[in-house]
């Protein structure tokens, strides 16, 4: 660090410094090698998708990238620290997938919540649930008051039963149960296992296109609503509620799935995700990972989604003189990952179907250290990622991890370690 002070002028602007000559890509924010050998890595102030003049975000090209520290553990501060209001932390987080259940469960009995945020009652934030379960719903039906349910298999087939008519579910495809909706799950498969997002807030809808079109992401002819069918059935029902995140449950005589006939535009919906319609760059650098985004969850804050859904297909990888990967970066939404098939592009190890991936606001992250030492030398031909689907929910409030989530031995003690052997190539004599 020098000891003379410099600045720069003016308010707002698309500064730019380098203290030492050439440092700065020239044209580009991501090389596949960086000048001096330095890591990029960018830091985002607000949301990717905020307009353009509210838009905050710099690229910095580091020695070391931000992530290379150790585990985060609490440090005692009396003066300073407020009660703690719910489990937050800085620390990145990654879990295995949860053990099969053992015994008999289906849909209902089979939910454990890992993350949440926000409050049902407020009618913001969200929750992920991982599901398991190994039988069908019989005379159970549910529903649910706090928010819709965005449901993800990633093994197993079922049939969703609704008011509005059935919806078939395998892995790859998604479904919306709108809140409140009454429903039953059915398997097709002998084990059913997936993720859900539910959200407390507005309902999801397809993201604004802006300069990409009128064509692109997912596209709405793809979404399939369910024709109307109904039951007549008798008998001993249990109708089970999620209120203000309690259960409860009430007794019925007569199947709740009783709709003949409907019309409107508030229903339950699946899409499959190998219908999306991936938008990246054909020359270098990255987008931003909102490109990705199949539905958003707007807050009352314009550009800044309550959760936004975002996948990472199959694609195509072309991108010239680039740093391909997901890039280091920390950023002011918080992101939680899962996997619902293969291998995540950034990391060579430790993340599987089912397991899941914790980074709250600005804890940094980015791809491991294997993955980036291959990264720097791999050949930029034009290169198809084959058998991958990760997702990610990506919100505006920090994700508080369970009891369960934080004590469960899923996760991983060791998740830090994956950016430990992070080495320092940096020369302040590079010659290019
Ligand atoms: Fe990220």
């Amino acid at each position: 660090m020098t000891k003379e002070y410099t600045y720069l002028s003016g308010w707002g602007g698309a500064w730019h410094s380098e203290a030492l000559p050439n440092a700065l890509p020239t044209g580009q924010n991501s090389p596949q090698q960086v000048p001096y050998g330095l890591y990029a890595e960018q830091l985002s102030g607000s949301a990717f998708t905020r307009a353009r003049h509210q838009n905050l975000r710099s690229w910095l090209y580091r020695i070391l990238p931000s992530v290379a520290h150790s585990e985060f553990t609490a440090y005692k501060h009396e003066g300073l620290t407020l009660p703690a209001q719910g489990l937050a932390q800085p620390k990145q987080m990654r879990w295995d997938p949860l053990p099969e259940p053992q015994a008999k469960c289906d849909f209902v009995d089979g939910l454990q919540t890992m993350l949440y945020n926000g409050n049902p009652l407020e009618q913001t934030g969200a929750a992920v649930h991982l599901f398991a379960a190994n039988i069908s719903m019989e005379n159970r039906y549910f529903y649910n008051s706090d928010g819709e349910l965005l449901i993800l298999p990633y093994e197993g087939e079922c049939e969703i039963f609704t008011e509005f008519g059935t919806l078939s579910l395998t892995p790859t495809e998604i479904a919306v149960i709108p809140r409140g909706v009454r429903f039953q799950v059915k398997l097709l498969s002998p084990l059913l296992k997936g993720y859900i997002c539910e959200n407390y807030g507005l309902p999801f809808n397809l993201p604004d296109l802006g300069p990409i079109g009128s064509n692109g992401l997912a596209n709405p002819r793809d979404f399939l609503i369910p024709t109307a069918q109904f039951e007549e059935k008798r008998g001993d029902i249990v109708l089970i509620n999620k209120s203000n995140n309690q259960l409860w449950q009430a007794k019925m005589t007569f199947s709740p799935l009783n709709v003949v006939a409907w019309h409107g535009n508030y229903a339950p919906y699946k899409y499959d995700l190998k219908r999306f319609n991936t938008i990246n760059t054909v020359s270098f650098d990255h987008c931003d990972p909102s490109i990705f985004t199949v539905l958003t969850s707007p807050s009352a804050l314009s550009g800044v989604a309550n959760v936004d859904f975002v996948i990472f297909p199959e694609r195509w990888m072309v991108a010239e003189h680039t740093f391909r990967p997901p890039y280091f970066h920390r950023n002011i939404m918080s992101e939680y990952m899962g996997l619902i098939t293969g291998v995540y592009d950034a990391k060579a190890q430790g993340f599987l179907p089912g397991g899941g991936s914790l980074h709250n606001c600005m804890s940094a992250h980015g791809p491991d250290a294997q993955t980036y030492q291959q990264a720097i030398k791999d050949p930029l031909k034009p290169t198809k990622l084959t058998q991958t689907l990760a997702f990610m929910f990506e919100t505006r409030s920090p994700w508080n991890p369970t009891p369960f989530a934080l004590n469960t031995t899923a996760l991983q003690k060791n998740y830090q370690d994956c950016w430990k052997d992070m080495t320092i190539s940096f020369d302040r004599n590079w010659k290019g």
